[in-house]
């Protein structure tokens, strides 16, 4: 697969990946390279990894928690520790192994750590693969407030190893599909139907690089965020409110980020029914589409109350609204639509019904 450029760096594919890390390693001449894994793609990943990169480096491997409960602060502080016990200078480069959460919090903490080192991301979700890596998003939670601390700073490369995908179960790999489905959703209607026909997760890796280059192009033309780039939140707004509560209720199992992202697009979609035309058919099949892949979760009063109530604290509100990026049609996304709070509840009856 062609390699992708982004920004002033590139998105490489399998041995192509490989060959230019090692170019890259040469070039740069590091004083010292660590890779940032969590325990469990130190056992399934960076052997991998070591086993394929050539050119005889060193690297100090440092190991944070696995998990959404772990993308904080404190677990930036452990490794900002390490990475200062372990003599690490402004020439020093932080691999990132490892899905979103690694890829968030690893490129905050390179990007903070003595006002900055390189980093480069070698994402093993699909999820990371076809979102969190790509675009220069880094960052933490705070508290049940999803990634509410970071900076936007890209990456040196990224290197995208679809071997990775074979340690991953299919409730992870279901996650990444909600992104790639989402790019459909929000540019093109032809991807859209591709992925449609997708029966089992097993057949993704040949459709990773149309989404990357779908996200890359979107990120190419807005990377702070000013209008474009916030198509990428369709679905986020509700999402990200439905996974914070599913995180910090205890007594609810919690929800994979695309988990929770699917039932905001199914939600988002009807706000598209009734505010930016969507037509029935599509809202129809939208829904359809991912039900078929994702099973649905049953909401209580309450729990659609504190839902509601996490919107208002969501990061894409600004002035005090909360604002949604809803679809006119398939293939073609608007930013900053306000909601009546009466449709939003709406919303959520017509998930469940
Ligand atoms: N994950 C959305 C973005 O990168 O903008």
């Amino acid at each position: 697969m062609e390699s992708i450029t982004s920004f002033s760096s590139q998105i490489h594919f399998n041995y192509l990946g490989y060959e230019a890390l090692e170019y890259h390693l040469k070039s740069k001449n590091y004083s010292s390279i660590f890779i940032l894994v969590d325990e469990n793609t130190r056992v399934h990943c960076l052997p991998i990894f070591l086993a394929s990169i050539g050119g005889g480096y060193s690297f100090e491997v440092i190991e944070t928690e696995s998990g959404e409960l772990n993308k904080n602060i404190t677990s930036c502080i452990k490794v900002w520790e390490a990475l200062s016990e372990q003599g690490s200078d402004r020439q020093s480069l932080l691999i990132n192994l490892g899905g979103g959460v690694i890829t968030d919090l690893g490129g905050f903490v390179a990007s903070t750590f003595r006002r900055g080192i390189d980093f480069i991301n070698i994402p093993t979700t699909l999820l990371a693969m076809v979102d969190a890596s790509v675009g220069g998003k880094t960052g933490v939670d705070l508290g049940m407030l999803k990634n509410q601390i970071g900076v936007i700073n890209q990456p040196k490369m990224v290197l995208i190893i679809p071997k990775f995908l074979n340690t991953l179960e299919k409730r992870q790999l279901n996650s990444g599909f909600a992104e790639m489905l989402k790019h459909g959703l929000i540019t093109s209607e032809p991807y859209w139907r591709v992925l449609k026909q997708v029966d089992s997760v097993d057949q993704l890796e040949e459709h990773i690089y149309d989404s990357i280059v779908i996200k890359n192009e979107i990120v190419r033309q807005d990377p702070n965020e000013q209008s474009l780039r916030k198509i990428l939140n369709f679905g986020h707004t509700l999402g990200h409110a439905i996974e914070s509560y599913f995180l910090e209720n205890k007594e609810r199992d919690s929800l994979l980020h695309g988990e929770a992202i699917a039932i905001g697009m199914i939600m988002e979609a009807f706000l598209s029914h009734q505010l930016t035309g969507l037509g029935i058919n599509q809202l129809e099949d939208i829904k359809n589409t991912l039900l078929k892949h994702f099973e649905k979760v049953d909401f209580n009063d309450s729990d659609i109350h504190s839902i509601i109530n996490l919107l208002k604290y969501d990061k894409k509100n600004s002035h005090g609204s909360v604002y949604f990026v809803l679809l006119k049609r398939i293939g073609d996304a608007q930013i900053d639509n306000r909601v009546p709070d009466d449709l939003l509840n709406q919303a959520f009856s017509y998930y469940k019904e």
